[in-house]
């Protein structure tokens, strides 16, 4: 892991301009500042979809029946999987895939003392790189992929995994995702940019991340948050700005910072429900049916193979 991080960073930080992949965020400091800020009072996404999903899964478990294999890439602490898994009609299995393991091995351990008669196998995998496709299953499979993790990835490689979601899916099977369908740069702004500072932390977490990891010596209070509101690509882009002029050792390596340089860390792009559409058809999914709460705040597609 920590190879693979290194090697991104000097590869990244040489690149201009300079960006490093936004999964490098999501180590363990950086998975509880992100449950941080799925708590702030500005972060809409996490409360929209759970009032959403609580509001859709009777209609959801209805069309897609009983008996399911859900599987779910990014799986996390199962919270939102918990509402699905307990509206659908005796799901028989639930696979949760995610790169950290001691998380999935106890939330599913949790869970299946909780689910008797639902069988939980956790995977522990990148699902980025590897979806293990579940080629035997008896089952209808549903695939589960919540929290528009899907923005986080360019167009060209959001339908790229859209389509490995459809395999892994099957030809019965079903691909419910959440997606954030906001375009209102005011909205965009207090859910991104808090003044509490949980996002600032968020982002630098991945220098601090770096300096243990690594032996990586960024001064961390030498680097500050920014977000911008991109119009023209849909996308929210969150940089982390050089304060100074300094330079920074990475892997033997020397890194030279001009102020106001920037490190590209993260993009999360958000569709409304037609684009959203177009991006499932380049991949071979079409929407059986797309829910989107009265304030228009979140949306889940139920998409099914063309
Ligand atoms: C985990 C990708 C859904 O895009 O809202 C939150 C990540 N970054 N605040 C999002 C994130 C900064 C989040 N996702």
């Amino acid at each position: 892991m920590s190879d693979g991080f290194g090697r991104a960073l000097v590869a990244g930080l040489a690149r201009r301009p300079r960006r490093i992949p936004c999964r490098y965020l999501y180590d363990e400091a950086g998975s509880l500042l992100f449950e941080r800020i799925t708590r702030l009072d500005g972060y809409y996404l996490a409360r929209a979809e759970r009032a959403l999903l609580r509001q859709a899964s009777g209609r959801i478990a209805a069309m897609v029946g009983p008996g399911l294999r859900v599987v779910e890439p990014g799986a996390g602490a199962m919270v939102k999987t918990r509402l699905l898994l307990a509206a659908l009609d005796r799901p028989h299995a639930y696979v949760p895939i995610d790169v950290a393991g001691p998380m999935i091995t106890a939330a599913g351990r949790a869970l299946a003392a909780e689910m008797p008669e639902l069988a939980v196998t956790p995977v522990v995998a990148d699902f980025t790189r590897r979806l293990p496709v579940p080629t035997d299953s008896r089952e209808p499979v549903l695939v589960f992929f919540p929290g528009s993790t899907i923005g986080n990835l360019a167009p060209p490689a959001a339908v790229r995994l859209l389509a490995r979601l459809r395999a892994a899916a099957g030809a019965g099977g079903w691909v419910l995702v959440g997606v954030d369908p906001v375009r209102d740069p005011v909205r965009l702004k207090a859910a991104y940019d808090d003044p509490e500072g949980v996002t600032a932390a968020f982002m630098l977490n991945l220098l601090v991340r770096a300096n243990r990891e690594l032996g990586a010596t960024f001064d961390p209070g030498a680097f500050r948050h920014r977000m911008r509101w991109n119009a023209e690509a849909g996308r929210v882009e969150h940089f982390l700005i050089s304060r100074r002029r300094q330079s920074v050792g990475v892997a033997g390596r020397r890194f030279h910072f001009r102020p106001g340089e920037a490190i590209h860390a993260e993009d999360c792009h958000k569709y409304p429900p037609a684009a959203f559409h177009g991006l499932a058809a380049r991949a071979g999914l079409a929407p059986a049916t797309t829910w989107l709460d009265a304030q228009e705040l979140f949306s889940l597609h139920l998409l099914r193979q063309v």
